[in-house]
């Protein structure tokens, strides 16, 4: 292991590559932090976490405090598999204090002292906070530091002062294009306590669903949403959950694009006289808000106090993005408008919008908060902007003096690899001195075209955590994504003790796919595979609407295949020893079980229907891992490839593996191919 020596917050850590934040106990299992601790020095010794494990309470009186060590009991119990007594005691020496100086207000608010320090010694701890709020970083912590060992469960000793890198460090949880229930928005809820992300950014009506009762425009909820919407008394229960766990929810409500489902009910919102259905289909649409109709700032006033009231966050997410403008150019009213106004373009009629919405926001006593594109409007100083597009629009914000949050590339849906959203930091490169501090943070988003309630955590989990991860820790503990990837395994097993249904989902969804053949037939084929990435799923199936069933394997499979990370790792090793025995069998094992795959499956593909489109990829496997096999036996031996030509093809068939799949071991298999003598 690497040493280095990191100077962070004036306290010198000892920092192995992986070393401060992987612990193994002797013969047992790994505990990995995630995110890094800003500062930790380890000791010898271990607090052993065993049935007597108990939580004291020290410090003013604090319901949220009580509900984080309920939180932390649960959780052990959950990770360790014993019966912890279920109540904190008072006034008796117990194994773990949680002290606290203040009294954390209602709901929490964006700038909170997160901070906290964690002492470990062989007959106790503590967790020392100003609030709850610390206190909950602190157990997410503890909680991740227990492990197994042949004494059982135990935290190793330590000493851990924490905080956070940027104040903002959220998810954006996309409801519209496919509606999550209460309990799935709770349970997210609870993974990101776990991982200390502290903003639920609930992004709760697009064009296929407005997904909120509101009792001043109920036909919004009621002819928006199918039936599928959050009732205000659940929103409530929501950010109390949110509340106790230190995260703040800040809802957005996207205009004036992406309105369609709001004008089902409204279309006198629109400039168009409708009739509107909700949309089924992704996509960028024509439908949008008329911004020259003095009865849509009336309808948005009313709307935006209703929600603001319901919403206790200071921050208000007005969306603002994708604004195609085709339904104001087909107006006349509002072409007329726009050359009385002398706007050029309806970009400037955007900006008007924002411009008016924004007072709105403002009137209501809130921030507003928006993509992009808001930046098109006079916005005033307190406006803080989200980018999705680069990195460069946060620059250009803060060049403006405008906050803001990354967002662009941390987007989970997409699936790209952990270590692609992990290289991203949200500090724009050259900002100027003395800007930093509008960089509030970023955003992981989990936008939903092709996200159910089943799948959301396969896509989430453990992804999200690094992005946590990259928010949280000090930049100089970020760099190094094979570290990261050195920890993720066991985060991610703490996730799914934590509640994280990332793999338990993923075994049903299998299960079913494979019907009679069995998810044994289907796994070779499933590990080596990942779902296409960026928007390549959407330009292949144009016509997948809401009601598409997300059943298949691509919708199974995690973003990143950990098999394929651990081949292409493999095959590394190999290429550097190519006449070593084991490095050879490290490579040709998992190559056998893929070659082998298609001769499980082949005779169930026909009947069951899942299977149906999975007959093509299954058979491209087959040869991939053939032509592998065969490169890694002529690099092993020195002897001449056999059928280099048929070997060559397979690798290019591969590249079109089918499904909405890739082939995630195609660039090792390639390369070994490609050297082969
Ligand atoms: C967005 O992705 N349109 C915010």
């Amino acid at each position: 292991m690497r040493l280095t020596t990191l100077l962070v917050s004036g306290v010198t850590l000892m920092a192995a590559s992986f070393g401060p934040a992987a612990y193994a106990q002797p013969g047992g299992r790994q505990a990995a932090l995630m995110p890094l601790p800003a500062a930790m020095t380890t000791g010898t010794g271990q607090l052993l976490v065993d049935g007597g494990f108990t939580v004291a309470l020290a410090g003013p009186a604090d319901p949220h405090l009580e509900v984080a060590a309920h939180i932390l009991i649960q959780r052990l119990g959950a990770k360790t598999g014993q019966f912890l007594a279920g109540a904190p005691v008072a006034g008796v020496k117990a194994t773990l204090t949680l002290t606290v100086t203040g009294v954390s207000a209602t709901v929490p608010a964006p700038r909170e002292d997160e901070s906290y320090t964690l002492k470990v010694t062989p007959t106790g701890a503590s967790i020392t906070a100003a609030t709850s709020i610390g206190i909950n970083r602190g157990i997410a912590t503890f909680a991740q530091l227990v492990a197994n060992g042949p004494q059982g469960w135990a935290v190793p000793v330590v000493t851990i002062h924490d905080q956070p890198r940027f104040p903002w460090r959220g998810l954006l949880l996309d409801v519209s294009r496919h509606f999550m229930p209460v309990a799935t928005v709770e349970r997210t809820i609870d993974l990101m306590q776990a991982v200390k992300l502290n903003v639920l950014h609930w992004h709760l009506a697009d064009n296929q669903g407005f997904r909120v009762e509101s009792k001043v425009f109920p036909k919004l909820h009621q002819l928006g949403s199918d039936g599928d919407f959050y009732t205000q008394d659940q929103v409530r229960a929501v950010i109390r959950y949110a509340a106790d766990r230190g995260i703040r929810v800040v809802p957005e409500f996207d205009m004036p694009g992406h309105t369609t489902a709001w004008l089902v009910g409204y279309p006198e919102l629109a400039s168009q006289p409708g009739p509107f259905a909700i949309e089924r289909h992704w996509g960028v649409f024509d439908p949008a808000l008329d911004p020259t109709r003095e009865e849509t700032y009336q309808f948005l006033d009313r709307l935006v106090g209703e929600m603001t009231s319901l919403f206790p966050d200071p921050y208000f997410h007005i969306g603002g993005d994708e604004v195609n403008g085709e339904q104001w150019k087909a107006t006349p009213a509002v072409q007329a408008y726009m050359t009385a106004h002398g706007l050029k373009d309806t970009a400037a009629l955007q900006a008007l919008f924002t411009t008016r919405v924004q007072a709105i926001v403002a009137a209501h006593g809130k921030h507003a908060i928006g993509w992009d594109e808001i930046m098109d409007g006079d916005m005033p100083k307190d406006v803080a902007v989200q980018s999705w597009r680069d990195a460069e629009s946060l620059k250009k914000a803060a060049l403006a003096g405008h906050a803001g949050i990354l967002s662009a590339p941390y987007y989970l849906d997409l699936n790209w690899p952990a270590g692609r959203h992990y290289a991203a930091d949200p500090m724009p490169d050259n900002l100027p001195a003395g800007l930093e501090s509008l960089i509030l943070g970023g955003e992981a988003c989990a936008w939903s075209e092709r996200l159910s309630p089943e799948n959301l955590d396969i896509r989430l989990w453990p992804r999200a955590a690094v992005v946590a991860e990259k928010l949280w820790s000090p930049r100089a503990m970020t760099g190094d994504g094979a570290a990261m990837y050195a920890r993720l395994d066991a985060v991610a097993r703490d996730l799914a003790s934590a509640g994280s249904r990332h793999e338990s989902a993923g075994a049903a969804m299998l299960a079913r796919v494979a019907g009679p053949a069995g998810v044994d037939a289907l796994l070779p084929l499933a590990q080596a595979v990942q779902p296409l990435q960026d928007y390549r799923r959407s330009a292949l199936r144009p016509d997948a609407v809401q009601s598409t069933p997300l059943n298949r394997l691509v919708d199974a499979v995690p973003a990143e295949s950990g098999q394929a990370r651990a081949f292409g790792l493999a095959v590394e090793h190999f290429l550097a020893n190519p006449k070593d025995v084991q490095a050879r069998a490290a490579v040709w094992r998992p190559l056998m079980v893929w070659a082998q795959g298609d001769t499980l499956l082949g005779p169930h593909v026909a009947a069951t229907p899942l299977l149906a489109e999975l007959a093509g990829p299954s058979a491209k496997l087959a040869r991939l891992a053939d032509a592998g096999m065969a490169a890694a036996e002529a690099l092993h031996t020195g002897k001449p490839m056999v059928d280099r030509a048929g070997r060559e093809k397979a690798v290019a068939d591969a590249a079109d593996a089918g499904a909405e799949l890739e082939f995630a071991i195609l660039p090792a298999v390639a390369r070994l191919v490609k050297v082969a003598p």
